[in-house]
């Protein structure tokens, strides 16, 4: 079986030729219909960086075209991409084929109506309407006309310009559900749109596992155990849903727990801060004015300060249960958080007693400890002696205040 990997691998390849498959794509859209019947009604939704024969959410919107009441669906694919390199039926049975245009031109197919008298409008319907005059780049002029267009965007967009697609459809006020590194949290773009409530993420892959489907002519760029033959798919943790859709999940309520029971009844935390911190209590920052908590499970219910959280929060974050105050990257909040404390005079050391040749400065905006784990490098002036615990905290407060459960 496939072992889990970070997207980083995949970007240092340059590879974004990553399928999601229908499963996936339709228990992230019930999500949103279950909320809301009527979220995708009259509506044009684009599918940008899609090929109708290869990805599945073309074939997904197009199979419930009559079930949500949609307007119109247009679809584009891009000529780089693999799956539009393959020759489609759509493609090939039309008119519209030039064999000259289908290495490099990208292409539109659309679905509005009825086109073989079935009586049903679905995937045997959908048009392919043409080439498109460039490689179907979301950026082209052309593509910005479509989007501009439509009133939802929904795709896997290419994994390395997720940046630049979010502003692409940012920046012409549209709605969107799409998939993207959940690491994306913390740029300096996005966690200030994920803060104010503007955007957030959706209900996600089922544990948190994403996996895809990827061309042959890949398979060799995943040597290191990510690729499962078996099922011929990747493996991610770390990949999510953003969207400014509204759905259920965003509006369950976590059930906490006090600190206290907590503290003598959740094995899991009791056992993390034994491990970690040697003492079972909830530690607070040397330089945030906050408290860890190491697992979203374990954030009490009773506790009024902030709390700093796994990221991980952001997939159960009820904004009426919690305000999101920041991140330990200063650049993307409005404000730091961070006390400024300065830790360049404190002076690595490994357990040993051997000099890291490092100081505390490495320690950028994490949050730090004053402890001694016996595991790891400590730093010390002389008089305090401090680790740095994870960086990949979110700095959380309970709405309302806290009440004992
Ligand atoms: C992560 S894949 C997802 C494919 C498909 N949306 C799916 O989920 O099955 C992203 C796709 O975007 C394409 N792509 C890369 N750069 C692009 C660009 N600048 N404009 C449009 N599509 C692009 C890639 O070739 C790739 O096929």
């Amino acid at each position: 079986m496939a072992d889990n990997t970070s997207l980083g691998a995949a970007k240092i390849a340059k590879n974004d030729e990553f399928y999601t498959q229908y499963s996936d794509i339709e228990a992230e859209m019930n999500a949103y219909v279950e909320y809301n019947p009527d979220v995708f009604r009259d509506k044009t939704i684009l599918l940008p960086c899609d090929d109708p024969e290869w990805s599945n959410f073309t074939r997904y919107f197009a199979s419930n075209f009559e079930r949500f009441g949609l307007k119109k669906l247009i679809s584009t694919s891009y000529a780089k991409s693999s799956g539009s390199q393959q020759l489609t039926m759509f493609e090939s049975s039309s008119p519209l084929f030039d064999v000259d245009k289908h290495d490099t031109h990208g292409k539109l197919f659309t679905l509005t109506r009825d086109i073989n008298g079935s009586g049903n409008i679905d995937l045997d319907d959908v048009e392919f309407s043409g080439y498109l005059d460039g490689d179907g780049d979301f950026r082209s002029k052309e593509v910005c006309a479509l989007r501009d267009e439509a009133d939802i965007i929904i795709t896997n967009p290419p994994f390395s310009l997720l940046r630049e697609f979010l502003a692409w459809i940012l920046g012409a006020g549209k709605q969107f559900i799409i998939i993207g590194n959940i690491h994306a949290i913390s740029y300096k773009e996005v966690f200030p749109l994920l803060k104010n409530n503007k955007i957030w993420l959706g209900p996600g892959f089922p544990g948190g596992n994403a996996y895809f489907r990827i061309s042959e002519k890949d398979i060799r760029a995943f040597a290191s155990g990510v690729y499962d033959e078996s099922t011929g798919l990747v493996k991610f943790r770390n990949v999510g849903w953003f969207t400014n859709i509204d759905h259920g999940g965003r509006h369950e309520e976590l059930q906490l727990d006090t600190m206290a029971h907590n503290l003598k009844f959740n094995k899991k935390l009791r056992k993390k801060l034994e491990t970690d911190f040697g003492i079972v209590e909830y530690p607070h920052y040397d330089n945030y004015d906050a408290i860890e908590v190491p697992m979203v499970d374990a954030i009490p219910s009773d506790y009024d300060g902030m709390m700093g959280v796994p990221t991980t929060f952001m997939g159960k974050y009820n904004p009426d249960q919690f305000e999101i105050l920041g991140i330990p990257m200063a650049s993307s909040n409005d404000g730091s958080l961070n006390l400024g404390i300065d830790y360049s005079k404190h002076i690595g050391y490994k357990q040993d007693g051997t000099k890291t040749g490092r100081t505390g400065s490495t320690f950028g905006a994490c949050p730090v400890f004053e402890r001694n784990d016996k595991k790891n490098i400590i730093y010390t002036n002389g008089t305090q002696t401090v680790q740095a615990g994870s960086c990949e905290r979110v700095f959380i407060r309970h709405k309302k205040g806290a009440s004992a459960e």
